[in-house]
């Protein structure tokens, strides 16, 4: 297993936010992270990062424990991308993604690594944007920029922290298609906390559903995305139908004897 988390707790001061959280990565796989707000989503995603400090469990990266690794070699092998992302130096959009090369090449840069950036632009769809300072970029823009960098890292394993929160619906679709070309093509793998429940049905190949810090389910999208564990989770009531094969999901209206939308 090339990534494997055991028995997690993570706590801000007193308040236990992960607890005891377990889960498995299998290669080449997209690994949907769901879950109200505050269920603790970017709190495990930043401890597999080794941002923050877990108070007990392991974390290991093939075989090995992430607190051997120093923060290069743990850059070398995880792109990530946060849920809100500043740059506070102004750099332009190229300087940006080129330092995801950093892990590769210190403080040099060869021209193999201005011929990769220049592929990402490419494949990202922000060549035009190249020469632009990265502060002056819209939301959208900026997160296209950093999932860019993270992508120029050239990892085995992608943390991504709701990648498409800012982007508008094509581009939330086209994000998500370059990584799942990516994970599939090159065997790599995605842990993906998102919020929009569709586009995780759509594109995750197994979803982790959490619910205050710990594992409510984990599984392929019909066994995880219920009615019932959307009741339970988020306190909705939700359709499922089957769209070409993957759960469609229909929430209802959570406030009672609503006469406007629901009949
Ligand atoms: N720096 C912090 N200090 C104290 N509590 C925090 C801090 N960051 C996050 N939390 C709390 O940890 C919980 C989990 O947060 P988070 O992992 O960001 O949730 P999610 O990403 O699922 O929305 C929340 O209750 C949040 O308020
Ligand atoms: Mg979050």
């Amino acid at each position: 297993m090339f990534l494997k988390v055991k028995d997690l707790v993570f706590s801000y001061s007193s308040t236990r936010i992960l607890d005891e959280v377990s889960l498995e990565l299998e290669g080449s796989e997209i690994l949907g992270i769901l879950g109200p707000n505050g269920a603790g989503k970017s709190t495990l995603i930043r401890c597999i990062n080794k941002i923050l400090n877990p108070q007990s469990g392991i974390i290991t990266f093939n075989d090995t424990n992430i607190n051997t690794m120093t923060r290069m070699e743990i850059a070398k092998n995880l792109g990530y991308v946060p849920q809100t992302s500043t740059n506070p130096f102004p750099a332009t959009v190229f300087d940006t993604i080129l330092m995801g090369r950093r892990p590769h090449c210190g403080w040099r840069n060869s021209p193999g690594d201005i011929k990769k950036t220049l592929e990402i632009l490419e494949l990202v769809g922000i060549k035009d944007l190249a020469m632009r300072d990265f502060t002056e970029l819209s939301g959208g823009q900026q997160q296209k920029v950093v999932l860019a960098r993270a992508l120029a890292q050239e990892t085995d394993a992608l943390l991504l922290d709701e990648p498409t929160s800012n982007l508008d619906v094509r581009q939330q679709l086209e994000t998500m298609e370059i990584v799942r070309s990516l994970v599939h093509k090159n065997g790599i793998s995605s842990i993906m906390a998102i919020h929009d429940l569709n586009l995780a049905a759509r594109y995750a190949d197994r979803i982790l559903l959490m619910k205050n810090g710990s594992i409510f389910d984990v599984g392929d999208p019909f066994s995880v995305l219920t009615p019932e564990n959307i009741r339970e989770v988020y306190g909705v009531e939700a359709v499922i139908k089957d769209e070409d094969g993957r759960p469609y999901i229909v929430p209802k209206c959570p406030v009672k004897n609503c006469n406007e939308c629901c009949q």
